[in-house]
């Protein structure tokens, strides 16, 4: 007979069917009762074996993490907790689990630290919390493709492997296929890339937008969603060394349609996750709400974590330029009391503290800043008229800091040129780039979202390393 998946059997299968289900076992109490999960959904199925009818060696086989399959009919439940459950006529290990052995890892059911899970990344997919994780990282991502999708986007792949740095951060993790004990250099004594595999230099991408411009002004509307690298050395719960990336990029959008694009996006992904991931969503809600209870009050969240996501799709965002944000955080109780670490001047970058005030404490809820002074941000983004400014836009959340990060993009060849100077960044590294501005240029603009950081928020997960199945930080690679 086919296997029904557990969350078939609990959402259409009726009293009385006969039925074979395939799984783990969660717990088995009272030499009776199997709970059974094969990862479908949060929810178990209870199934009960009959002691005496089933072989003795066979029952003690059904173990903590074991593998087994069931037939049986599917009967209404005597106890409280299920409405229906198995009764089970045979079964068959399929594979053993020595109680020892789970006693040592994240399967032995109780409550483990969110380190120790870390370091089982292999075997935390077997949890309740990271089963949840991972089911709603799907579901974001799902999210996102249909979103565009359904807008008229075109999902365009770009390189892993490139050789520019689209950030100008120079954070990048180098690729090469040189013997790295013997090097090849020139008469100069510098390393001789044109040796190299790519006769050049070659390294991760940080972020596939300057080439996803290339598409969008050919096809209108593209989305990449891919993985981005980035070599900066910030072991916090935000940053990973390696994360995914979502960025749309539109032909004829300035920043206004850009804010707006993000806004829909963020509220669509909320609303898909409330409405498709509820049994998930419940289990990580009460889990935050514990979570929230041992963290000092002044930390904790007045809301739970479905009253966060229900609170972002009904509000409008913040919308306030740098400028007004500077204001705002040198009339600030914190800044007044000297209570902020980093300065607040015109012209210096934004702190997460200061961040953190803005959203947290001064707007408590999502906020969007634009127009930020030019030189800390890249080189593509548009001047404005002011001279000083460039038309970008950070979309900071509560509890994450900045989810978003984006821009009208810079479609005049002699600002662009100047920028490029102004920069370092080489007219020849970038040339494919720029002749787009000499064939029918026009205003475009687009965004990326930090995949991770967004799974953070609609999962309540405080560190980035649990919202990923293997995260990579810094002196961190295992598994
Ligand atoms: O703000 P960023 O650096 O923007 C770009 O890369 C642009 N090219 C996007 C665009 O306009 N197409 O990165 C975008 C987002 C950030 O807002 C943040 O959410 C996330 O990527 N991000 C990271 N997430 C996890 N770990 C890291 N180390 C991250 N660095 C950036
Ligand atoms: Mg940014």
């Amino acid at each position: 007979m086919k296997r029904t998946r557990i969350i078939d059997v609990l959402n259409s299968s009726k009293v009385g069917d006969k039925l074979v289900v395939k799984g783990w076992v969660r717990a088995f109490r009272s030499n009776r009762f199997v709970q059974l999960n094969d990862g479908s959904t949060i929810k178990n199925l209870q199934a009960v074996v009959d002691f005496e009818q089933i072989d003795s060696e066979l029952l003690k086989r059904i173990t903590t993490a074991s593998s087994v399959s069931l037939s049986g009919t599917l009967v209404e439940s005597q106890g409280a907790g299920q409405a229906v459950e198995l009764q089970v006529e045979s079964l068959e290990i399929l594979g053993d689990a020595n109680p020892d052995d789970v006693q040592k890892t994240v399967m032995q059911p109780k409550k483990h630290s969110l380190d120790f899970l870390r370091e089982q990344a292999h075997l935390r997919f077997r949890t309740n919390t990271f089963g949840a994780v991972f089911r709603i990282r799907h579901g974001v991502s799902f999210a996102i493709h249909k979103f565009f999708n359904d807008r008229g986007f075109f999902n365009l792949h770009t390189p892993i492997l490139t050789g520019s740095d689209a950030e100008g951060a120079g954070e990048m993790f180098h690729v090469t296929n040189f013997d790295l004990g013997n090097i090849p250099k020139n008469e100069a004594g510098e390393v001789d890339f044109e040796q190299d595999f790519f006769g050049k230099q070659v390294n991760l991408t940080v972020s596939g937008q300057l080439e996803a411009e290339l598409g969008a002004l050919a096809l209108g509307q593209v989305y990449t969603f891919g993985p981005t690298f980035r070599a900066e050395n910030s072991n916090t719960s935000r940053h990973l060394a390696e994360f995914w990336m979502v960025e749309p990029e539109v032909a004829f959008n300035d920043l206004e349609d850009n804010m707006n694009l993000t806004e829909d996006f963020l509220k669509y992904i909320c609303r898909y996750i409330l409405d498709n991931f509820k049994d998930d969503l419940q289990f990580l809600n009460d889990r935050d709400a514990e979570e929230q209870k041992s963290k000092p009050e002044a930390e904790r969240n007045a809301l739970s974590l479905i009253e966060r996501l229900e609170f972002v799709v009904n509000n409008n965002f913040e919308r306030i330029t740098y400028t007004r944000a500077i204001e705002i955080l040198r009339n600030s109780k914190p800044y007044k009391k000297k209570k902020f670490k980093y300065p607040v001047e015109w012209g210096t970058d934004l702190q997460s503290e200061h961040e953190r005030f803005l959203v947290e404490k001064e707007f408590n809820k999502p906020v969007i800043i634009t127009d930020y002074p030019a030189a800390f941000k890249a080189f593509y983004m548009r001047q404005n008229d002011d001279g000083k400014t460039v038309a970008a836009m950070d979309v900071l959340f509560p509890g994450i800091g900045e989810i978003v990060g984006g821009s009208q993009r810079e479609e005049r060849m002699d600002i662009l040129l100047e920028k490029c100077k102004a920069f370092n960044i080489p007219e020849d590294h970038i040339w494919w780039y720029l002749e787009t501005r000499k064939f029918g240029t026009v205003p475009h603009a687009g965004f990326g979202l930090g995949f991770e950081r967004m799974v953070m928020f609609v999962t309540g997960m405080s560190n980035i390393r649990d919202v990923i199945p293997f995260p990579r930080t810094p002196q961190n690679a295992e598994f």
